[in-house]
């Protein structure tokens, strides 16, 4: 019998606190116009002094598993997919299991950067179809904003927090269609933060924040992106036509654009955020998805490709039977 893992709820937090365009352009040299034009971006949240990756994740996997009606002691498995998590260890992930109560399920973290909720899901659904777990918890959580340079204008106005969680079941029905991951670390230099805790003489002065080479990232998301599309739909022998809804990493409108163009999908089948939450990185692929259900865009039975790219760097997709 072939099993597939199937969406059974989903969740999402934003923290209360929004930074806007107007702000940034008080402390560094940039304005809302070009901001807007350049990224899609008019605002971002901002989390609160107590909140953290373990703490957002809560809240979304909270709604996930009401959503699905389940008890988290039948989750057998939590992945956390996060660049900012609270403690170098434990995993965010085991952090997350104590809080929801789900004494049974493995737990740990997916480093992936904005492509990390991909790779959880990827992840998530091997489980699934090969027997090992039934019920699997996926959530992407940041708080980029505290690995942000706020005196750097390539990057501090790109990126928000929030949290965004999906719960997999295993079913008899397709769910899942294919997920796909790729590395390639030959781009380690275009985007990277090192980890202040164990940074060498060499780094030390910029660890513990984002830098990036914002317009070569950009240029190889766009032609990486397109390959991923192409590289799901033939795998699953379907035509662009097949898919109603994409759901890209929320990085800056022109990549989601240019990836809309290559599916020749309206805008109006494309789910985007990123002009009140900026880019959430791991989170934001779910954090779309979820709006997209919840506000009833997404229905059982349409077909989703779920697409990021990030650090590393990494890219992936998922193609999901709601
Ligand atoms: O999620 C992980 C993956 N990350 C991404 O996908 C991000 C990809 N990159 C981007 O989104 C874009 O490259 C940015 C939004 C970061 C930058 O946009 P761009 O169109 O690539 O601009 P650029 O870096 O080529 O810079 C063009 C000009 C430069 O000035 P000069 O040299 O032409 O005088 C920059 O110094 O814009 C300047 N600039 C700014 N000006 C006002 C750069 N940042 C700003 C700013 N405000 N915030």
């Amino acid at each position: 019998m072939i099993r597939f893992s199937r969406v059974i709820g989903t969740g999402g937090y934003l923290p209360e606190k929004v930074r806007t365009n107007e702000e940034i352009s008080q402390t560094v040299d940039t304005s809302d116009s070009w901001i807007y034009e350049r990224t899609g971006i008019k605002s971002r949240r901002i989390a609160g002094a107590d909140e953290s990756a373990a703490s957002m994740a809560e809240i979304a996997a909270r709604q996930a598993i009401e959503a699905a009606g389940c008890d988290p002691e039948t989750i057998d498995l939590i992945i956390v997919a996060t660049g900012t998590p609270d403690h170098v260890y434990p995993s965010t992930g085991c952090i997350l299991q104590q809080l929801l109560g789900a004494k049974n399920a493995v737990s740990f973290d997916v480093q992936a950067a904005c492509s990390g909720s991909i790779f959880a899901l990827s992840i998530a659904d091997q489980y699934i179809k090969s027997g090992a777990a039934k019920t699997v918890l996926v959530v992407g959580s940041e708080i980029c904003s505290r690995i942000v340079d706020w005196t750097d204008r390539g990057t501090c106005i790109l990126f928000g927090d929030g949290a965004g969680a999906i719960l997999l079941g295993a079913s008899d029905e397709a769910g899942v269609l294919s997920t796909h991951i790729h590395s390639d670390g030959e781009y380690k230099d275009l985007l990277y933060c090192p980890n202040p805790q164990a940074a060498t003489e060499t780094n030390k002065h910029e660890a513990g924040f984002i830098s990036m080479r914002g317009n070569e990232v950009f240029k190889v998301a766009v032609n990486t992106l397109g390959r991923i599309v192409d590289e799901t739909l033939e795998a699953n022998n379907m035509d662009k036509s097949n898919i109603d809804w994409l759901v890209p990493h929320q990085a800056n409108i022109r990549i989601i654009v240019a990836t809309a163009k290559k599916l020749k999908m309206s805008m109006d089948q494309v789910v985007v955020t990123l002009e009140h939450q900026g880019n959430t990185s791991s989170a934001s692929v779910l954090i779309a998805f979820n709006e997209a259900v919840r506000d009833g865009r997404i229905q059982r039975g349409h077909v989703i490709l779920l697409e990021a790219f990030g650090a590393g760097f990494t890219w992936g997709s998922a193609l999901i039977k709601y």
